[in-house]
């Protein structure tokens, strides 16, 4: 039911097609305060119109508004003030959400259309970083919230699987490097290999040459160097994987930027065609003076294709794949410039989709106010601060409630969801402080919070012993409730404000929001006795739960019935 859109209908009616219904909608706001009412149309638009001051319009139309959903409209100086029937409407809404269970709030913007995400995409035999890490929970986010909207979410793990690095790697390995140490612990092995290359390389400059002989075997694809890069890579994202795991991200495709290393040719020819190619000491590149840009590096001049050339050629690939109508990139602050090029590359190349791209940048982690590094000897290990969030979690479950059966499944939700819930909280261009301590928390702004505002709910139902299945609600009539059912009136709409501005931190203050409401009514109404309104009271808390672990599953959190 949307109640904005009755009362428009309602005002336009006494308005006699002076206003089109969508403007008088679009006109109605929310007042600040409870004493002004749920809705206001404020009446300045109609007495510029009607030459009449806005306080004589706002009297007028008052008087003639009856319909019984609204307890009373009145004339307050230039707004015409809505009082709803808390009965009838609180009936209304919580039959819908019953009824509606996890599909409320659900819309079809996107139905039939494709929106691509490209996100997580970690480097091969490097560290998961602190950065991917985010780009991995909002990405995922963000797909989840496309789904709700209706679009198909395609996630891809744009994985960086090519370079001169492994020129390096396979020089180290075969120099230092042992089968049986990289099986063991990949990414360590690997990283120390890369690092020890480099301080060998200091010293003995022929090794550098030698990465690059060995690069350049790879690329024309010898047999024991394309080996050994994809050995490299199959421990790499087992790794990875774990990681992925333990935070419930999937992905349709890993297809990386060595997916691409057959494709480019075309993507060269085509920007040589459509003229946009020039030298450039030696190399090939797309200018963007026109936009106050430094050149697009699209080859250089022994051959070698670049980031940017694969970028090109994965958005042709996905346009031709996927026919999106949005294409994401989850990418840190760092990479603004390098989309920024490939995004008008593609324009200038005369696609009209490249207007559909957009750059999803983040802030950084820090710790202590300094940005948390991956590199040398610096490394913190993502999936060890992940275990060791989980098992914090499990510290505080055993204080709190050493009884509860399966405690080491609830720790991982528990653990994981104060990681995401963190990352989420806040708008994502901001920069994160990572301390496990605040965010695993019970009470204050974190995910445990309103994990445990869920389990509450859901532990009164079950205390309730009322066959929930067949809830008839009635409605209720006193404010706490009434504030929480308006909230509950608001999810559709956050979602879709998540969605279009790509910010799930709208999502997670809401539910901030919405559990702090319901442990308000928590404490103030006595919600089982059994009295005539105990049913849509169960029912109010029923629809809580809905929204609450709903709301976390579009931020990538599980909700545990018990904690
Ligand atoms: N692998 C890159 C990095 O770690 C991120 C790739 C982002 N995606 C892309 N299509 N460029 O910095």
């Amino acid at each position: 039911m949307n109640l904005v859109k009755m009362y428009a209908e309602e005002v336009s009616l006494q308005l006699n097609g002076i206003l089109q219904l969508d403007e008088v909608e679009k006109l109605i706001e929310k007042p600040k305060y409870a004493d002004q009412g749920d809705l206001a149309f404020p009446c300045f638009t109609l007495a510029k119109m009607l030459r009449k001051s806005p306080q004589m319009i706002a009297n007028e139309i008052a008087d003639k508004i009856k319909n019984p959903i609204f307890e009373k409209v009145q004339a307050d100086g230039p707004y015409l003030n809505c009082f709803l029937n808390k009965q009838i409407v609180s009936k209304e809404i919580l039959q819908t959400l019953l009824k509606d269970g996890s599909n409320y709030g659900s819309l079809d913007i996107g139905k039939g259309k494709n929106v691509v995400i490209d996100f997580s995409s970690p480097n091969i035999a490097k560290p998961f970083s602190m950065g991917h890490l985010r780009s991995t929970v909002i990405g995922n986010a963000i797909a989840n919230i496309a789904e709700k909207c209706g679009y198909r979410a395609v996630r891809i793990n744009h994985l960086g699987d090519w370079g001169t690095q492994f020129g390096k790697l396979i020089v180290a390995y075969k120099l230092w490097g042992s089968d049986e140490s990289i099986t063991v612990n990949p990414i360590k092995e690997l990283l120390d290999l890369y690092v020890k290359f480099h301080q060998e390389a200091e010293v003995d400059s022929k090794l550098e040459d030698e990465a690059r002989a060995w690069f350049k075997k790879l690329e024309d694809g010898n047999e024991e160097a394309l080996q050994l890069w994809k050995w490299f890579r199959d421990e790499s994202l087992q790794e990875f994987s774990k990681i992925y795991q333990l935070l419930g991200v999937h992905f349709a495709s890993y297809q990386g930027e060595a997916f691409y290393n057959d494709k480019m040719d075309e993507t060269i020819e085509l920007l040589k065609k459509k003229g946009l190619l020039h030298s450039s000491d030696g190399a090939q590149v797309v200018e963007l003076t026109e936009y106050d840009l430094p050149p697009c590096l699209i080859e250089k001049s022994d051959g070698a294709t670049l980031y940017a050339t694969r970028d090109l050629t994965a958005a042709l690939y996905r346009q031709e794949t996927y026919k999106f109508e949005k294409a994401l990139y989850v990418v840190g602050h760092e990479q603004s410039l390098h989309f920024k090029q490939v995004f008008l590359v593609l324009e200038k190349m005369g696609y009209d989709w490249a207007n559909q791209m957009e750059h999803i940048p983040f802030g950084f982690i820090l710790k202590d106010g300094k940005k948390m590094s991956t590199r040398k000897g610096k490394i913190v290990l993502l999936e060890e601060v992940i275990e060791e969030a989980i098992e914090l979690a499990l510290k505080s479950i055993e204080a709190k409630n050493p009884g509860l059966p399966n405690k080491e499944e609830v720790a991982k939700m528990v653990g994981v969801g104060a990681i995401i819930f963190h990352d989420l909280k806040n708008e994502r261009q901001n920069n994160i402080e990572f301390s496990l301590e605040e965010m695993l928390h019970f009470e204050g702004s974190t995910g445990p919070y309103i994990q445990y505002t869920h389990a509450r709910a859901c532990s009164i139902l079950r205390k309730s012993h009322i066959d929930l299945t067949g809830l008839n609600p009635e409605g209720l009539n006193d404010d706490y409730s009434w504030t929480i059912l308006k909230m509950l009136m608001e999810f559709p709409s956050v979602i879709q404000r998540s969605f279009n501005q790509n910010e799930p931190s709208q999502i997670a203050r809401y539910l901030i929001a919405l559990s702090q409401d319901f442990n308000k009514y928590y404490g103030h109404v006595k919600i089982l006795s059994e009295d005539q309104e105990q049913e849509s009271r169960l029912a109010l808390v029923k629809v809580v739960t809905i929204v609450l672990s709903e709301g976390l599953r579009l931020l990538g959190i599980e909700a545990p019935e018990e904690m």
